[in-house]
């Protein structure tokens, strides 16, 4: 396992940026945490960062005439460093050409659904409305599309009855910490990339995300 660069965009409380600094601490992903940037001044995941050591930035999106704007500075502020990888991790903004255009192809984002299901937020109560067996998260490449771009990892949990959104949220929670280091930890290893719209795993098509297990190991 190589060293990898990442930049995390955060938003909110930052527990999957703590997952990464943890795993980083106990020497099970090898990283070189670059910054931490966030558009929200109160967001704790600030905190976490600089009780770890790692630079942070901040760049409220208020601050800026209109998403161009903020997009492009947002764009060079992630390439101090040239990280390799490019994790959001609870970033709560939809990113725009300037963004893209730049980092598409190694920027992953982590959402709380079984996409394709329940791109967007409230995915927790769509999930129970929809009485589905089962919820989860997923890693995927970012792209235009809101939630929409390349899937590379997925993690189940079975939904139980008398779930409510918010004992769904905080029993996803842990497991979405397990997805995010273990495929941070596929970056590290080299074996994930994308290639357009495919994601490569060991050099092949994946034709649908990996399922995380629970020793650790995914399933292809
Ligand atoms: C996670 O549920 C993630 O799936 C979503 O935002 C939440 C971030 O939580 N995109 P945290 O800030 O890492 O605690």
């Amino acid at each position: 396992m190589s060293t990898l660069r990442v930049t995390v965009l955060v938003s909110g409380s930052g527990s999957n940026l703590q997952a990464l600094i943890d795993a980083r601490d106990q020497g099970r992903l090898h990283l070189q945490f670059l910054q931490v940037i966030s558009n929200k001044a109160d967001a704790y995941a600030l905190q976490r960062a600089e009780t770890a050591g790692i630079r942070t930035a901040l760049l409220p999106h208020t601050d800026f005439a209109g998403r161009e704007e903020f997009d492009q500075t947002l764009a060079r502020q992630i390439a101090q460093g040239d990280p390799e990888l490019v994790i959001l991790a609870g970033f709560m903004r939809i990113l725009g050409p300037a963004v893209l255009g730049q980092f598409q192809g190694r920027m992953i984002n982590l959402h709380p659904s079984l996409l394709p299901l329940y791109r967007g937020t409230n995915t927790y109560q769509r999930a129970l409305d929809a009485r589905d067996a089962e919820h989860g998260a997923s890693l995927h490449f970012v792209s235009a599309e809101l939630d929409g771009g390349p899937l590379i990892s997925q993690v189940r949990i079975p939904v139980e009855p008398g779930d409510t959104a918010a004992t769904l949220a905080a029993r996803l929670a842990p497991q979405e910490h397990r997805l995010i280091v273990s495929t941070t930890g596929l970056f590290c290893d080299g074996l994930v990339s994308c290639r357009g719209s495919q994601v490569l795993f060991r050099g092949k098509h994946l034709n649908r995300p990996l399922q995380l297990q629970s020793d650790g190991s995914f399933l292809v």
